[in-house]
């Protein structure tokens, strides 16, 4: 195992796109930031030294973190934020872990722009559970606002509205040349025909799930959130923010040159909703007839097309490892997820609908971030006042969740409420989406941990039919699980990982709004089950 060394400068830097010139932050001036790439096995200390002029963290999404919760980034939730002109290193062993990930800043909506792949090469003299690909590319999706995202965002939280919906979907930072002033920047994958290569997709965008196809070529799906699948061969994927998804591809199409695509699955839809793609190209070396020609656009399925995400993760399954499933249930969980209104005083800070604001809950607790200090560090020393330790198990009141509810039943109530788990429990998660608002699909992502996804279906979940149907032979294993739209989905995991881990709503505009909540998993017994000691350089607020 190697140790890696790396120094992520946060600065301002001005970038070009979709005709205008703007400043963004960036990590080392580079839009997307750094891929960094490692073996299962690897330590890395990464020192974030912050020249923007917005305090800062950085997330290491979907890595266990096992011991260490102190690098794991959420701000106000496992350390207080990196001030402008303040440095953090954060230093973490990749335990059993290999695939793609990704880091965001986790800190406001600074992500929108500060963001990279974070790629885990099999260990060394180790292999893929698949035939080695010629090439190996990462495929970040994002969005891109012209206006400045601390704007965007303050909106989104502060006056209750609806979000402003993104000006281009991008790749690899770049809109692609479908979009106004972009063709200059269109990313292009070149390969030589007959070549195999392996497109480690990203969805880095705030608020989008995103559907991806590459024109005439099909895609074998080999690994999700930094773990295998039982490889199956599809024309598209859909992916939740916060999710990646491997895929192979073979450039076994006559030489030229196709699209590569990504846009919107969207189940709720405002007045404005964002139809655009964004492209990139792949692109046979040695193409001289028809170079210059447009390439084929893949056809992309509808904005609202549920049927072919919902037929694309059914399609999942794990390679079954010595991790078992848990079988033996010690909490068992049921969490609504859901976006509401709270009845607001017409004013500055009340532009919802019909003098209300949005908000979003967990069981009608709407998460509220601490500000004095960070949750980690008030369990670590003991400080009292920053959380209350009785989020609810079950919903306070039951009903129909996909029908409509009288809001009145249903006003989400503000806290920073936790639940402790006991280290080694079995937990199980029921998620359910509400229809309290409006339905809508939730990506749902669970820090320090990965889970297996033993169920998702539609409609209420119940008990008696759907456990009956439950896969606890090869779910998928995943750190983010999109609750399907009016529906529920199941997780399961072994509590072997004691701090504090959010589990929230990777699209931020909820989050914002409150949808998340966290965990505390107290430490074992002996030092493999006990969590280290802060840091000596762990920012104080
Ligand atoms: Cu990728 Cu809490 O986030």
């Amino acid at each position: 195992a190697e140790f890696h060394y790396h120094e992520f400068i946060v600065q301002e830097t001005s970038v070009t796109r979709l005709c205008r010139t703007k400043n963004i932050i960036t990590v080392n001036r580079q839009f997307p930031g750094p891929t960094l790439t490692v073996r299962n096995g690897d330590t890395l200390f990464v020192t974030v030294v912050n020249r923007a002029r917005y305090n800062v963290t950085i997330h290491w999404h979907g890595i266990r973190q096992m011991r260490t919760p102190w690098a794991d980034g959420p701000e106000y939730v496992t350390q207080c934020p990196i001030r402008p002109g303040g440095f953090y290193t954060y230093r973490f062993t990749i335990e059993n872990q290999e695939g793609t990930l990704w880091w965001h800043a986790h800190s406001k909506w600074l992500r929108a722009t500060v963001y990279g792949a974070l790629v885990i090469l099999p260990k060394q003299g180790s292999n893929f559970p698949f035939a080695l690909p010629q090439k190996d590319f990462p495929v970040l999706l994002g969005e891109w606002w012209n206006r400045d995202i601390i704007a965007v965002q303050r909106r989104a939280q502060f006056t209750g509205a609806a979000p402003n919906n993104s000006d281009a979907y991008t790749i690899n930072g770049q809109p692609g040349d479908l979009y106004r002033c972009s063709t200059q920047g269109t990313v292009k994958y070149s390969v030589n025909p007959g070549e195999s290569v392996l497109l480690r997709v990203i969805n880095a965008a705030l608020n989008q799930q995103l559907f991806f196809s590459v024109a005439n070529h099909m895609l074998t799906v080999v690994g999700i959130d930094a773990t295998y699948n039982k490889p199956f061969t599809t024309n598209v994927i859909m992916v939740g923010p916060g999710q990646t998804t491997n895929v192979i591809l073979t450039a076994n199409q006559s030489p030229g040159r196709y699209y590569m695509a990504a846009r919107a699955y969207a189940t709720v839809r405002n007045g404005q909703f964002d139809n655009t793609t964004t492209t990139a190209i792949l692109e046979y070396t040695n193409v001289n007839s028809g170079a210059n020609s447009r390439p084929l656009l893949p056809q992309l399925p509808a904005f609202n097309d549920t049927a072919t995400a919902t037929a694309f993760a059914n399609q999942l399954r794990s390679i079954p490892s010595n991790n078992r499933v848990p079988n033996q249930i010690d909490e068992n969980l049921f969490f609504t997820v859901g976006l509401g209104l709270v009845n607001c005083t017409p004013g500055p800070r009340c532009q919802g609908p019909n003098n209300t604001r949005f908000a979003a809950s967990m069981n009608n607790i709407s998460f509220v971030f601490p500000r004095r200090t960070s949750l980690l560090q008030a369990y670590y020393q003991n400080i009292p006042g920053i959380y209350t330790l009785d989020f609810p198990p079950v919903p306070p009141v039951q009903f129909d969740y996909t029908g409509n509810v009288s809001r009145g039943l249903w006003q989400p109530r503000f806290g920073t409420k936790l639940y402790k788990l006991k280290f080694g429990s079995n937990v199980q998660i029921v998620l359910q989406d509400t229809a309290i608002f409006s339905t809508e699909d939730h990506p749902i992502h669970l820090h320090g941990y990965h889970f297996w996804v033993v169920g998702q279906g539609f409609g209420n979940f119940n008990p008696q039919t759907d456990s009956a149907n439950f896969n606890l032979i090869d779910p998928p294993v995943r750190n983010t699980i999109d609750v399907p739209v009016g529906g529920w989905a199941v997780i399961r995991f072994v509590a072997d990982n004691p701090g504090v881990w959010l589990f929230h709503c990777h699209i931020d505009s909820h989050l914002a709004w409150g949808l998340g909540m966290a965990f505390i998993v107290e430490n074992g017994i002996g030092e493999k089950q006990t969590m280290e000691p802060p840091p000596p350089d762990l920012p104080q607020c």
